[in-house]
């Protein structure tokens, strides 16, 4: 009889994020997110009649979600520049007296790295509840909400390239997207 024990099978997730830490901030950072979506998707619509819609009320927290989105969107794109520099060979070399600059940057890329999927999740929460209000608001055949909806189907894809990114089988794509995405959302944001 073969008594070896059959390693344990490992969950779909468990193959994707091995860190356990990691994957245990990401489930609950998806959790928080998907109930700040829901809650929004339903508080919104119910309460729509006692909502000044029309009002600056209104319209500058549906903004302000976009602005503070938009932040986090910068700060999950800081690992791209980080990443770059601590592949340059010279900043090994650069040092004033004491400081070493390359200590610095590691530190930042442990961080940016560590919170990059926590924040980009947050954000898309905040850009999808952005979103419904603009719409809900009334749609409008008009620069923004054409720009804003084409910015939103590029995050859709950055996202999905992003789980992939974690196996390293998204051909660069994860990349690719996240540039477009940048200057999508700058131009929505800046010419809306
Ligand atoms: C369904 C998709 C979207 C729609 C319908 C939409 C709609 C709008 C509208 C109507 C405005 C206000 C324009 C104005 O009157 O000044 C706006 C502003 C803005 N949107 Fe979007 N948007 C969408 C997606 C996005 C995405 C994906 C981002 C990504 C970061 C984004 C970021 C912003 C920002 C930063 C502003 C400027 C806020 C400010 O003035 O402070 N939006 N959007
Ligand atoms: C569900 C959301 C996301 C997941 C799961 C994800 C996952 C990842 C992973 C695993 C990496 C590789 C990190 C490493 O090399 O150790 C990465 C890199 C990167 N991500 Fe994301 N990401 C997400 C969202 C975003 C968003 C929203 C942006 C842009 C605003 C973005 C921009 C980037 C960039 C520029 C890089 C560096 C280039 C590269 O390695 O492809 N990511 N991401």
């Amino acid at each position: 009889m073969n008594s070896a024990k059959s390693p344990a099978k490992k969950s779909w997730l468990q193959t994707l994020i091995k860190n356990k830490n990691e994957r245990k901030k990401v489930i609950f950072i998806f959790t928080i997110s998907f109930l700040l979506v829901v809650a929004g998707l339903i508080y919104i619509p119910i309460y729509k009649h006692s909502l000044p819609l029309d009002s600056k009320i209104y319209e500058g927290n549906f903004k302000e979600l976009g602005s503070i989105a938009r932040i986090g969107f910068f700060a999950a794109l800081a690992i791209y520049p980080i990443f770059l520099l601590l592949k340059w060979k010279p900043l090994s070399h650069i040092k004033k007296g004491n400081f070493e600059l390359k200590p610095l940057i590691q530190f930042l890329a442990k961080y940016v790295r560590q919170w990059h999927v926590p924040i980009a999740l947050i954000s898309t929460a905040m850009i999808i509840l952005h979103g419904y209000m603009a719409l809900i608001k009334g749609f409008q055949a008009n620069f923004t909400y054409f720009s804003g909806i084409i910015t939103m189907a590029v995050l859709a894809c950055l996202l999905v390239m992003g789980v992939k990114r974690y196996k390293r089988t998204d051909k660069k794509w994860h990349l690719k997207f996240a540039i477009s995405f940048l200057v999508l959302f700058m131009i929505h944001a800046t010419f809306s």
